[in-house]
């Protein structure tokens, strides 16, 4: 069953067309990669699923429901979470209080009344520190709930941007290279951390340039180049395509 389906999917900036008629669609329960050299459309493609940008021609369906048109923030309660290629944390504030922005993006008093400490949503703020625990909890990170994020080091940080993440409890997760900035040991550890939460049933649209841990884990893979599809299918298809040797991967998998 595909959870989203983009259609005919097109993003011109002025005379640049930096989306150029994507089609592609996700299966429930998968890792499906964007893979492709820089400038290629991946995190176009990602910002018109989220409503961060408005798709110049196109269509978005999650779960058979059209959501292209609608606000970021309402595409967010329906269930679709990211994380950013720039990491986007509060970095004065602490490991839990970054976790609970998440757990507040689906939470019924919402993001704002939260931030606002409306008294009537204290009891939900226990009940959404207690959640943010208990991810930071799954990602061994329990310990550190109380240290200012800002002194993470820079892995720790990419781990904290993953939990704020699920903290919203996700349907459908889109990360932009989650892995940028990691060292190998850290992106098999972040290769473990992604196929567990698929494993809980979350369905994972990754943007990644780490191509040992995308070949490793990802169900599918779309490879774009100047905005268009050059190919898509499964690693092993992908790995052998000629064209997708000669503009990304180089030698390494052919
Ligand atoms: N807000 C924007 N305004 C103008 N050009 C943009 C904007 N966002 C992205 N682009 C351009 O669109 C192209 C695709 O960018 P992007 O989606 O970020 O690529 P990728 O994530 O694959 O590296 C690039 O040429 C980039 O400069
Ligand atoms: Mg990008």
């Amino acid at each position: 069953m595909s959870i989203l389906t983009v259609k005919g999917l097109h993003k011109k900036f002025g005379g640049l067309h930096a989306v150029n008629d994507v089609s592609f669609s996700v299966e429930k329960g998968t890792i499906h990669a964007v893979i492709g050299p820089n400038g290629a459309g991946k995190t176009t493609v990602f910002n018109c699923i989220t409503g961060t940008y408005q798709a110049t021609a196109g269509s978005v369906e999650f779960k058979d429901k059209v959501i292209s048109g609608s606000k970021p923030h309402q595409i967010a309660s329906m269930g679709i979470i990211r994380t950013f290629q720039n990491l986007k944390l509060a970095l004065n504030m602490s490991v839990l209080e970054n976790v609970m922005i998440g757990r507040h993006i689906r939470s019924k008093a919402g993001f704002l009344a939260g931030m606002l400490n409306v008294p009537w949503s204290w009891k939900e703020e226990k009940l959404i520190e207690k959640k943010a625990l208990e991810v930071l909890d799954s990602f061994a990170m329990a310990d550190k709930a109380n240290t200012q994020a800002g002194s993470l080091p820079f892995g720790k940080l990419r781990t904290l941007e993953l939990a704020r993440a699920l903290a919203a409890e996700p349907e459908l997760l889109l990360l932009d290279e989650p892995a940028s900035g990691l060292n190998t040991h850290e992106s098999e550890e972040l290769a473990k951390q992604i196929v567990a939460i698929r494993d809980r049933g979350v369905t994972i649209l990754l943007v990644e340039h780490d191509m040992s841990l995308v070949m490793d884990i990802s169900d599918m893979l779309l490879v774009l180049n100047f905005g268009k599809t050059i190919t898509a299918g499964p690693p092993r298809e992908v790995q052998l395509n000629q064209e997708v040797i000669n503009i990304y991967l180089g030698e390494a998998y052919a």
